[in-house]
Order: C-alpha cells, then structure tokens, then sequence
C-alpha cells in the first residue's frame, strides 16, 4: 500500500502512542466481533462529528455484515482540552433510527459527558438496542460510571491527536494516534 510520509504534520512535541498497525489490526478485532454480535441484523453506526470520522471509516470495513451509517455532531470542547460539560448538538441525525439496532461510534471517552448525553438524546428515539463503540477512553478522566460495549484501547490521561483527534482542530489526518507532550 502506497503511505506518504507525513513528517510535515508532526512537532518535536508529539510521540506516538498507538501505531496506524496496532489501530488497524484493533479494528479488525472489533468488526470482527460486531459482525457477531449482530449477525442477522443490519446495525446502524452513528458516527460522532468531528472526531469519530476516521474510526467509522474505518471500522465499517472490518464489519462484514450489511450496516448503515449516520451521523450526529456535538460539541463540548470546542477548542478547549478540557471538557466544558455544555453539550450543543450541531448536527441532529437524519435516519430514522426507531426499532434498530444503534451502535454509536466515538474517538474517544474522556468525561463520558458526551456519551451520557448521546445515549439520553438517542434513546427518545425508540431504538431496538443502543450500544457504544469508542477507540479510546480515559479511565482515569471517567465522571460517570457509563458501560461501554466495545473501546478500541483504554489509555493514560494525556492529550491525544491524530486519527480523528485534533489539537485546534487541526492534525486529525495523522494516521497513528500520538502524545502531546507538555
Ligand atoms: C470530543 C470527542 C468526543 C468528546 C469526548 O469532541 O470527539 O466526542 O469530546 O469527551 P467527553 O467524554 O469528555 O465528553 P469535541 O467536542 O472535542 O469535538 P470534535 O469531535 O469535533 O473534536
């Protein structure tokens, strides 16, 4: 597979954390048992906006049954690394999402604030079953005691980009996921 070099998008600041092997073979993982657990039925994969772009992406081609996508945005960080705990929904849903089988997909859990908000807001919906997938979550930063279905990789309280993840918006196409260091 052709891969550019992506050199100019990094800083003398940033390590990796998580390889662009170590995603992809997680995801694999994770389709795998999707494809599973939802063997029969067509899911509906929300993706979260802006972040959970990528990891739809690429995780729907790892789940080998028949799927449909959706997205929703919200908005608690805005530019700010620290959760502000003020959820806005940006972009509402479009399909009908009433007696199916949801599985909403985040970049990451920090708070767990917009989950918890997801989850509330999406469940007025009426769907068969609600389920969250992540790539990440913080542990240590959890708020709330939220049960999460499938994380792609649970990590240390540091600030993350790449893969979806920005720093002010930008560097979400690096293809590993890395550290800023302070
Ligand atoms: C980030 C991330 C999650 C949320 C997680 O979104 O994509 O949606 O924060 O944080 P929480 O668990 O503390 O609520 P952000 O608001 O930064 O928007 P973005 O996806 O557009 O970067």
């Amino acid at each position: 597979m052709i891969k550019n070099d992506q050199t100019p998008l990094l800083e003398n600041s940033y390590s990796v954390l998580i390889s662009e092997d170590k995603i992809q073979q997680r995801l694999a993982e994770l389709g795998k048992e999707m494809a599973e657990a939802y063997a029969g039925e067509t899911p509906i994969l929300i993706g979260v906006l802006n972040g959970g772009f990528i990891f739809l992406a690429d995780l729907i081609r790892y789940i080998n049954i028949d799927c449909e996508i959706d997205f929703v945005r919200v908005s608690s960080y805005g530019d700010a690394k620290e959760s502000s705990g003020h959820i806005k929904v940006l972009k509402p849903l479009s399909a009908d999402i009433k007696g199916r089988h949801v599985i909403v997909v985040e970049d990451i859990v920090d708070s767990g604030l917009s989950v918890k908000f997801l989850i509330k807001m999406l469940s007025a919906f009426e769907p068969a079953s609600l389920k969250v997938a992540t790539l990440l979550r913080k542990k240590p930063r959890l708020k709330i005691d939220l049960p999460i279905d499938f994380v792609g990789f649970d990590i240390e309280d540091k600030f993350v980009i790449g893969y979806g993840l920005d720093d002010q918006q930008v560097k979400r196409n690096l293809r590993a996921i890395y550290i800023v260091e302070e």
